[in-house]
This record gives structure tokens, sequence and C-alpha cells, in this order.
């Protein structure tokens, strides 16, 4: 597909590296798809482990636009720009916004796109390769909303032989599962989604600020805001998977730096609604890491691969749960808000949304049985966040960094004494909710 392209143009062999940038890698939640192309670790299994079970969390594919980007900043500016005056054939870059339209209408809106599809598809063959030995799946999990049922369908046909015999098993999205859902952010009323637009608002103000000027003077009278921009950078992602394209990606409209303001702007945003920013966020992972490790250690499981789909929200705080991407872990002290700052960028963090949400973003949790050289043989669990390696704090006895099974049950048990009692923290309207995910029970 469409990104594969570069590798018709490899770079070529100086001894200067070239800089490029690819913006569509920087665009947080409506990043299409992508895998870093340097992971720390390698992400095959490590020398001598052979991976026996496995269990993915999974967002959805990509869609046409969700309902409050579309409503805050695309909106508003494909508004203004259907009713604009100013001559598009002098504004240098902006000229394509004369005859621009735009590829979102209010019909489409949450849909999955077809390139998403096919990415979710894409993700179905790549699971069915990774595991060669798995038993195909009797069941796939998903939350209910269209846009996961979907994206749960395609990765089930690219997975399974014969599609026919994997059942899609639909989690309801209602408030009053709590914990035991896919979403289970929903039923806590501890947590708002629009937690993080306060202090993320801060920084968008300080890097569109010049962009708007620029533009001011290339098309002069279209007042551009500072939403009308986030709304433009927002297009770069949304047209592109619509129409495989999109003129707003260009370098010439957004310089790296700018696309980099924008990124940061998104991360600031997740980091107080669904990250370590948010007392609430390791509360509402924690379910969903506590089944995943008993279904992993279980003598008796079902299933070889246990695979679920659901929103943005979850995988996040999955993250925050097992304390991955953490931006205090190398300071040592535990200050979450120091590690984001409003004004200006902290390039060092270790928090980048467009790392962790993107679209089909999916965290694996694996067991492998291995005789490896220098450890005891015997079986050890290890995380992948999109194909890539991470190391568990206090969890990496094992070969390539993972983690001896006796070690992870430790290891979610002191998570569960930190970010346990969904109920009690949530502290949910219905009297019937409890603190375990119990979907996989059964299977
Ligand atoms: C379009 O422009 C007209 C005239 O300037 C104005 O009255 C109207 O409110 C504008 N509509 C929008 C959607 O901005
Ligand atoms: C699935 O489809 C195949 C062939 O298309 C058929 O042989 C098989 O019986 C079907 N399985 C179920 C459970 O319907
Ligand atoms: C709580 O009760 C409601 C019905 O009132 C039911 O729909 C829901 O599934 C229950 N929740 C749990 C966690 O059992
Ligand atoms: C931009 O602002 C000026 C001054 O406030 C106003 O006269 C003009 O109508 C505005 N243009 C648009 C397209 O809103
Ligand atoms: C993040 O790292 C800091 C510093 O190491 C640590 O004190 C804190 O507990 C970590 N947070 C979580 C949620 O794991
Ligand atoms: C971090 O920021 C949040 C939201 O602004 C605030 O409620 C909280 O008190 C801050 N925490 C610290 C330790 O400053
Ligand atoms: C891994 O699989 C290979 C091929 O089936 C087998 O030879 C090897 O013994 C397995 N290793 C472990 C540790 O299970
Ligand atoms: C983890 O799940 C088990 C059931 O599998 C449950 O007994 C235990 O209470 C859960 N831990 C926490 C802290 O919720």
């Amino acid at each position: 597909m469409f990104r594969s392209l570069a590798l018709l143009f490899p770079l070529a062999n100086t001894a200067f590296a070239v800089y490029s940038f690819d913006p569509l890698e920087h665009l947080a939640g409506i990043s299409p798809y992508f895998e870093p192309a340097d992971p720390p670790l390698d992400p095959k299994p490590p020398q001598g482990c052979n991976v026996t079970r496995a269990a993915y969390l999974i967002r959805h594919a990509a869609i046409y636009a969700n309902d409050f980007d579309y409503e805050e900043y695309i909106e508003p500016f494909t508004d203004k720009l259907k009713n604009t005056s100013v001559d598009w054939s002098k504004a240098g870059p902006l000229a394509f916004l004369a005859s621009w339209e735009t590829p979102i209408s209010d019909e489409e809106l949450e849909d999955l796109t077809k390139v998403g599809e096919l990415e979710a598809f894409q993700l179905g063959v790549d699971v069915s390769l990774r595991y060669p030995t798995f038993k195909q799946p009797k069941k796939v999990w998903t939350s209910t909303a269209e846009r996961t049922e979907l994206s749960a369908q395609s990765f089930i046909e690219g997975l399974a032989e014969k599609s026919n015999e994997t059942e899609r098993t639909s989690v309801p999205e209602s408030e009053a599962e709590g914990a035991d859902s896919l979403t289970p952010y929903k039923g806590c009323p501890k947590y708002s989604g629009s937690t993080g637009s306060k202090q993320s608002s801060q920084y968008l103000k300080v890097y569109t600020k010049p962009i708007m000027k620029r533009f001011e003077d290339l098309a002069p009278g279209f007042n551009f805001t500072a939403n009308d921009i986030a709304g433009m950078q927002e297009l770069c992602g949304y047209e592109t998977v619509i129409r495989g394209s999109s003129p707003f990606c260009s370098l010439d409209v957004f310089s790296p730096n700018e696309w980099l303001g924008f990124e940061y702007t998104n991360d600031i945003q997740y980091h107080y609604n669904t990250g370590y920013g948010n007392p609430i966020s390791g509360v509402l992972g924690f379910p969903w890491l506590n089944a995943t490790a008993s279904e992993l250690l279980s003598d008796g499981a079902s299933q070889d691969l246990y695979a679920s789909f659901t929103h943005r929200e979850l995988p996040p705080t999955v993250l925050v749960a097992m304390g991955l991407f953490n931006n205090s872990a190398w300071s040592g002290a535990n200050d979450p808000n120091a590690t984001m700052p409003l004004t200006t960028q902290n390039y060092n963090r270790a928090w980048m949304s467009s790392r962790i949400l993107p679209f089909l973003t999916n965290i694996a949790v694996e067991k492998m049985s291995c005789d490896s050289y220098g450890f005891d043989a015997g079986d050890f669990v290890r995380v992948l966040v999109n194909q890539s390696p991470q190391h568990l704090s206090d969890c990496a006895d094992g070969p390539g960094e993972s983690c001896s099974t006796s070690k992870f049950e430790q290891f979610v048990q002191e998570r569960g004494e930190k970010f346990g009692g969904y109920t009690e923290n949530c502290q949910p309207e219905f009297t019937n909710s409890t603190d375990v995910l119990t979907i996989y029970d059964n299977a």
C-alpha cells in the first residue's frame, strides 16, 4: 500500500544522513498505523524461545474523522473556506485551497475507511505469520461501536484460514459494565473525556502563533485561528487515510518543527487524559492487564491467541498500569506534571502519543517457552507495543529482557496494589460494579 512506496526510493549510501521527516508519524491519535522503523529491541522472539500464547489489545483502524475533531477543528475551517473571498492563487504553498474540497461529510463521521479496513486485514495476516503454530482462535472480542466491530472483522479475515470459524464476540460499551468491558472508562465517573484540553490549549497557542502570522501574510483576510491550524494538520491524517494522500501533509505547508508542535500539543492532552498526568489512568487499564495475565499464565487456556478491539482510550491506560512510557522513570522523582511543560517541549519525553495510540495501535503480551543460553529453561512473558519489545521495570530477568512467569505474577500483583479497586476509585453509579474483566473466562 501507499506507505511502502518508500521502499522504491531507498536512501543513497552516502556518509551523510539526509534529514527526512514524515508528518504521518507525528499525528498522535490520527497517525495511520506505523511501526517504529528503529525498535530498540528485536521483535523476533529471543534466541531459544518460542511464543506459546499471546494476547493483543488493539485500537480500531483508521476512520473518516471523529465527531470531536470534526466539530471543533475541521468543520469550522472548511465552512470558512467555502465562504471566503481570499484569492488562493496568490497564496504560495496554500494555493491548492483554491480547488481543494473536503473528503469528509457528516454521514461518514466515525466510519472505518477502506485504508483502515486494509490495515486491519493486514494486521490479521501479520499476526498469523508471527505465530504459525497457533490454533485459529474460536473468538475475537470487540467493543460494540461499528468501527471496532468492522476492524475486528477485517482482522479475522486476514488472520484465519476459515474466517467463519472465528466468532466475533461483542462486548457492550454500556456504562453498566464497569470494569467488565473493553471500554471501562465509560462506566467511570472519575474519568472525563475532556480532561487535558485546558493544558494542551496552552501549547496550541504557543506553536500556532507564528503559523497564523505566516498564513495571514499569504492569505490576508482569512483570519486563521489556532483551531484552524490544528484542523488543517488533522486533515493531513484524515485525508491520507481516505484519499491516499493529502496536500496538507506537504512540508511546504507546515515545517517539521510545526508538526512537532502539533504532536506535543496532543501528547499533553493524552498525558492528562489517559496518561501519567491522570491518577485514574492506571485504574482503568489494570483490569485488562490482570485478566490477560490470568489467561496467559493459566494451565488450561482454551485459545492460543486472545485479540480484543477497543477505542483509543484503553491502550494508553494499560501502558500506565504496566508503567511503560513513563517520563518520570529516569528522573527518579515522581512529578508527572513537571515532565510535560505547557509552554515549551520536552523533546526527551517517553510519552509520545503517535507511538502509543495511532490507529490500530496494539499492545501484545506474549508467553514464551525458552531454553536460552545463560538462562534457566522455562516460561517467560514479554510485552510489545506496535511490534516493539518493551522493558518492564523490575520484570526483565529473562532472555531479551523478558520476564519469568513467577516475576510477572509478582509484577501484576504489585501493579494491582497500586491500581486495583476500580469500583472504589471510579465510584460508578451502578451498584453491581466489579473490579475485574471476565470476558475471557469460559472462552
Ligand atoms: C458567509 O459570509 C457571509 C457574508 O460575509 C456571512 O453573512 C455568513 O455568515 C458567512 N457564513 C459562514 C458560514 O461563515
Ligand atoms: C466454514 O466454511 C467452510 C467452507 O466455506 C465450510 O466447509 C465450513 O463448514 C464452515 N464452518 C462453519 C462453522 O460454518
Ligand atoms: C449490572 O446490571 C446491569 C443491569 O442493571 C447489567 O446490564 C450489567 O451487565 C451489570 N454489570 C455487571 C458488571 O455485571
Ligand atoms: C477577518 O477579520 C476582519 C477584521 O476583524 C473582518 O473585517 C473580516 O470580515 C474577517 N474575515 C473573515 C473571512 O472572517
Ligand atoms: C513513574 O516513574 C516514577 C519514577 O521512577 C515512579 O515513581 C512512578 O511510580 C512511576 N509511575 C507509574 C504509574 O508507574
Ligand atoms: C497536576 O496537574 C493537575 C491538573 O492541572 C492538578 O490537578 C494537580 O494538582 C497537579 N499535580 C501536582 C503535583 O502539581
Ligand atoms: C521451539 O520450537 C522448535 C521447533 O518446533 C523446537 O525444536 C524447540 O525445542 C522449541 N524450543 C522450546 C524451548 O520449546
Ligand atoms: C485480578 O484478577 C483475579 C481473578 O482473575 C482476581 O481474583 C483479583 O482480585 C484481581 N486483582 C485485582 C487487584 O483486582
